[in-house]
């Protein structure tokens, strides 16, 4: 797509100052990450870039420009961009700010660019919003281009994002019950999805979600509910962030209790490093955090994942085991150092593996030879699966011991 637009429709350019002069619709895009420094660490989201791109907006403007928050941003966010924006000294700037959150995923972006199921556009200026909605109304039907006010648009995307990650921490905390109880969670996911008033989507029970939006959005939710005095529904919503961490506990847990109570010295290959299949991002993924589990418990990992380096896999565990002063322990780099390597092949990881770890749910993984990797490893065999991906008759019919989320 870039390439085809490149030139003709599509400009990359560094002449911040000449572009915002020229421009008459301006999207701010930049990053809002979790805030790890003063008031709000942990929780708020850091507005650092949004409001640097705001001023700079308001030097360089000399005519009417429409400025669009596309970043996802606290609610009343555009209260203080239009503030900012206020500061312009040419007499001919004025502004009309709108906002018009993501709603894209990855691995599937440009298919949700395309065919949105809705375009979000909320605003106090209605000549602006008719100009925007006009941009989406070149590829988008109408009735799915949704007008709000400001604020509705800014917390609709906050909300949606606390749903969707609700309901994988839902159906994850039935699943723990499942384990006790022999019910088998896929079958009552699809017992449940079956209704239409609760539908199919976003049940699929897994090791944790991860992602560079569930986590940081919710945590966002959750200070604006303290700073508006709404402590039961801040506690509510962490209540989501809560069951993750739980879940992705639970799994390196059962892990160790199941290859009997130790892991120390033991090779387990970890099939997945992503936090999603069809992508290379690790942002939040619950690799990272069942990975330092095991690592703390002194295995000796072996990952493969199709789309993630050694480096990276090595970055994020250290970010993970990095104290709160922001040291890295010299027992914990030793720890990275000499226990965690790549593989080139799920099969090659798994060669003379205690266990296989599945965390990521690549559709390659589904294809392996399982009768020469079970004669590769240690016997037991163990496999744990993260993500219910394989099929656990199949595999106990070559001999592994299965452990599925979910399933007793
Ligand atoms: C999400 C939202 O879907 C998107 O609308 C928003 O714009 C950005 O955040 P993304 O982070 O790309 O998108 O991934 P998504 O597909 O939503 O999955 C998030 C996490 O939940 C992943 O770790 C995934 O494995 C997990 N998940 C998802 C489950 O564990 N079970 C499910 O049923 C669905």
């Amino acid at each position: 797509m870039v390439k085809e637009a490149r030139g003709r429709n599509l400009f990359f350019t560094t002449e911040v100052a000449a572009t915002i002069e020229s421009s008459n619709v301006i999207f701010i895009s930049v990053n809002t990450p979790t805030k790890t420094f003063g008031i709000g660490a942990g929780r708020a989201a850091n507005l650092e870039f949004v409001e640097k791109c705001a001023r700079q907006i308001a030097q360089n403007s000399n005519s009417h420009k429409i400025v669009v928050e596309k970043s996802t941003l606290p609610v009343r966010t555009a209260e203080a961009v239009k503030r900012i924006l206020k500061s312009a000294t040419n007499p001919n700037a004025s502004f009309s700010v709108l906002s018009n959150p993501e709603f894209l995923a990855e691995g599937t972006a440009i298919k949700d660019l395309l065919n949105p199921d809705r375009v979000l556009i909320g605003g106090e200026c209605s000549e602006a919003i008719e100009q925007l909605a006009g941009i989406y109304g070149r590829w988008v039907e109408p009735e799915r281009i949704l007008r709000t006010n400001l604020w509705s648009s800014e917390l609709s995307k906050l909300t949606a994002n606390a749903f969707l990650a609700q309901r994988v921490s839902s159906i994850n905390a039935i699943s723990a019950l499942c384990e006790a109880t022999g019910a088998d969670i896929d079958e009552v996911a699809n017992a449940i999805g079956t209704d239409s008033r609760i539908g199919p989507k976003f049940l699929k029970s897994s090791v944790g979600f991860g992602g560079s939006c569930f986590q940081k959005d919710i945590l966002n939710l959750v200070y604006l509910c303290e700073h508006f005095g709404l402590h039961e529904v801040a506690k509510y919503w962490e209540q989501v962030i809560v069951m993750n961490d739980y879940q992705k506990r639970r799994f390196s847990t059962r892990i160790v209790t199941t290859m009997f109570n130790t892991v120390s010295d033991k090779k387990i290959a970890v099939w997945g490093f992503a936090f999603k299949k069809d992508t290379n991002d690790t942002r939040e993924s619950a690799a990272i955090y069942v990975c330092r589990d095991l690592l703390e418990e002194r295995a000796k990992l072996t990952i493969y994942d199709p789309q993630v380096s050694l480096d990276k896999i090595k970055h994020d565990l250290a970010a993970l085991m990095t104290n709160g002063s922001g040291e890295l322990s010299e027992n914990n780099r030793k720890l990275i150092e000499s226990n965690v390597q790549v593989a080139d092949s799920a099969e090659s990881a798994a060669l003379g593996a205690h266990a296989i770890v599945v965390l990521t749910e690549w559709d390659e993984f589904t294809t392996s030879d399982f009768a020469s990797v079970y004669q590769s490893m240690r016997k037991p065999a163990f496999l744990f699966d993260g993500r219910n991906l394989l099929d656990r008759k199949i595999l106990a019919g070559f001999g592994f011991e299965v452990h599925s989320i979910g399933k007793s």
